[in-house]
């Protein structure tokens, strides 16, 4: 298939579009460079022996992404372009609402135009705001609980398509929602360099042990855990790569819904811990208090997108650790 990707540039595009290419597809990538650099397209390349099209492109430029479309004539689209930091959203809500909304809507427009029928979304666990029940399945219950902005447009998209879906019978959907993404490609080609001081746990700890700082902060201990810590499902970015792969094929008119993740739950000490065994010595960490808006638990039931999709996790939490310490030692 010929496949249009965008935000490709970035953490998780990188891996899908090394995985698509992998698996035969022919990749095109939009990205507007906000949160990404442009050799990437070059390490891409350098990966999977085929260097995607790039253009630098914000999705919301309809005349833009219409003569994308009309060059290339996409079979399918896997929309990852968006804004993704939770405190900046909190502080940015009408940047997110604008950015990560009107990509969508674009897209959409410019889709139904060029009779482009498949959509992928790139949604999150977010959209299950505190968990009701666990392991999390696709009919939980969503959008109750969400606790930033950031989270509150990944479920306001996922309405829009759901909606689009239904005023046209032809469309495709699958929404995929990502549980813990982490982990680098095993080349030490492609990874994550946060900029400024990491939000998530394992860039925050990828640079405590690289000595950028100087020890981890636990945001809590008297969680109701396995050992009071926040517990999650955390995912090797090359396993979430494969399961977009999985699942254009499977995007078939009407609306589909996976969750991809292990279905493991992990706390941050037994992470810390995982990623101390990567680097071969201890890395320092203190206790202290909760973070606000966080939950305890937080895990999927990957079952669904194993029955349809025949997809599921292959690689190890410690596998994780590795790739992410071989990328952090190379990161420039
Ligand atoms: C966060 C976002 C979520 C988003 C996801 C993207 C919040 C509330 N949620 O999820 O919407 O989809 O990132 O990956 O921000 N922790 C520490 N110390 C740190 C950082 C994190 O102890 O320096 C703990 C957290 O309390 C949590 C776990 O590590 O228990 C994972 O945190 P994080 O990587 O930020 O992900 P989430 O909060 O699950």
């Amino acid at each position: 298939m010929r496949v249009l990707l965008t935000g490709g540039a970035g953490v998780i595009g990188s891996h899908v579009a090394v995985e698509l290419i992998g698996a035969g597809h022919q990749v095109e990538i939009v990205d507007d460079l906000s949160n990404s650099v442009e050799s990437v397209i070059g390490r891409i390349g350098q990966v999977a022996g085929v260097t995607p099209t790039f253009y630098k492109l914000d999705v919301r430029d309809e005349a833009g992404l219409t003569a994308v479309f009309e060059e290339h004539r996409p079979d399918a689209v896997i929309h990852l372009a968006g804004l993704k930091a939770v405190g900046e959203s909190v502080a940015q809500p009408l940047r997110y609402w604008d950015v990560n909304l009107n990509t969508t809507i674009t897209l959409l427009r410019v889709m139904a135009a060029q009779g482009c029928h498949r959509v992928v979304f790139s949604s999150s666990a977010t959209v299950y705001g505190t968990p009701e029940e666990l392991p999390l399945t696709e009919t939980s219950l969503t959008g109750v609980g969400i606790s930033n902005p950031y989270g509150r447009t990944k479920y306001a998209n996922e309405q829009l398509l759901v909606d689009a879906a239904g005023a046209d019978p032809g469309l495709g959907v699958t929404l995929l929602r990502y549980f813990n993404p982490v982990g680098a490609h095993p080349s030490g080609l492609l990874g994550e360099t946060p900029q400024g001081v990491p939000n998530n746990l394992m860039p925050y700890v990828a640079q405590t042990a690289a000595g950028k700082r100087a020890k981890v902060m636990v945001f809590g201990d008297d969680y109701d855990t396995v050992d009071g810590t926040g517990v999650r499902d955390y995912i090797h970015v090359v396993d979430l790569a494969k399961g977009h792969v999985a699942a254009i094929a499977a995007t078939n008119p009407g609306v589909h819904i996976f969750n991809l993740g292990t279905g493991q739950g992990v706390s941050v000490l037994q992470l810390i811990a995982a990623y101390s065994r990567a680097v071969g010595r201890d890395i320092p960490y203190e206790i202290v208090a909760r973070r606000a808006g966080d939950i305890a638990e937080c895990y999927c039931s990957p079952a669904k997108a194993k029955a349809d999709l025949g997809w599921q996790t292959e690689l190890t939490i410690d596998q994780a650790c590795a790739d992410s310490w071989r990328y952090e030692q190379g990161a420039r």
